[in-house]
């Protein structure tokens, strides 16, 4: 195990390009920013600017990326280790794609058990249910039994269950109603006091950034500008004038 103090994740001169000769392009530019242990952290920016892009190499779903990334102070290989998955796990925006739709509920928290050879199935997978707030029932469930707001709960109870230190949250509540917005957003907000998890997440919405992150970056077609606390994005106080009109133009 991993010793808490050391979980942080940092990237240094992150570089991603996607496309072959003339057609390559580069999306993610030297991007280099440090995830504290247990912190929260935002990543903005307008549609295209490689917030996904960045967490889908992070998370080891792209290899191709030039520079480092370094879990717990030790730089990662691009191909990952069994036990990372263990430690850093993503929830996507979408939970009806990224839930197997012939799966029951049961078998989707099943399988990371068994990837990582935990024991006590039952237990865990009672414990897990009962902290995202569904019953004991919803174990047999398929995804299409299940509303949008239950199937984001289970997706995080999928990516609780191996008991990570670190979730990758991609616009976990975006597909959402506004109220049922809200109920995972304070879930998320629980499980990261209950379980001293540490946050990287990507959203459109302000008010979630500024609620859930305490160091939140804007990027800009592909480079990180600038890195600002929750307040300061709060009151607009920018250094780049771009960030300024980005924050004045996300206001709702
Ligand atoms: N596998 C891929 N192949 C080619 N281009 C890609 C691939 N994945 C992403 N891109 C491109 O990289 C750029 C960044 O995409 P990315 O999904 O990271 O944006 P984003 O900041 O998450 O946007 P959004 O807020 O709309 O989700 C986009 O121009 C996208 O079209
Ligand atoms: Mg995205």
């Amino acid at each position: 195990m991993i010793p808490p103090q050391q979980r942080s994740i940092e990237t240094v001169d992150l570089t991603i390009a996607f496309g072959r000769g003339n057609q390559r392009r580069q999306v993610v530019d030297k991007v280099s920013f440090t995830l504290e242990n247990g912190g929260s952290y935002g990543l903005i920016g307008e549609s295209g600017c490689g917030k996904s892009t960045i967490l889908r190499a992070l998370a080891g779903l792209n290899s191709d990326y030039q520079g480092a990334i370094l879990f717990a102070n030790q730089e990662l290989p691009p191909i990952r280790a069994k036990h990372f998955y263990r430690q850093v796990q993503m929830v996507f925006q979408d939970p009806y794609a990224s839930l197997h739709p012939r799966k029951m509920v049961y078998n989707t928290l099943l399988e990371p058990l068994k990837l990582h050879r935990l024991d006590c199935h039952e237990d865990r997978i009672t414990e897990v249910l009962q902290a995202v707030g569904l019953s004991n029932a919803f174990r047999y469930r398929y995804p299409h039994q299940l509303s949008g707001g239950q199937r984001q709960r289970v997706a995080i109870a999928r990516a609780l269950i191996s008991e990570p230190s670190v979730l990758l949250l991609d616009e976990p509540t975006s597909a959402l109603d506004v109220s049922v917005q809200a109920e995972i957003l304070n879930l998320l907000v629980r499980m990261r006091q209950q379980r001293q998890l540490t946050y990287l997440m990507v959203t459109h919405d302000l008010a979630v950034v500024t609620h859930l992150c305490q160091r939140i970056a804007i990027m800009h077609q592909g480079k990180l500008l600038e890195e600002l606390s929750a307040d300061a994005v709060r009151n607009g106080l920018a250094h780049q004038a771009y960030t300024r009109q980005f924050l004045a133009a996300s206001e709702t």
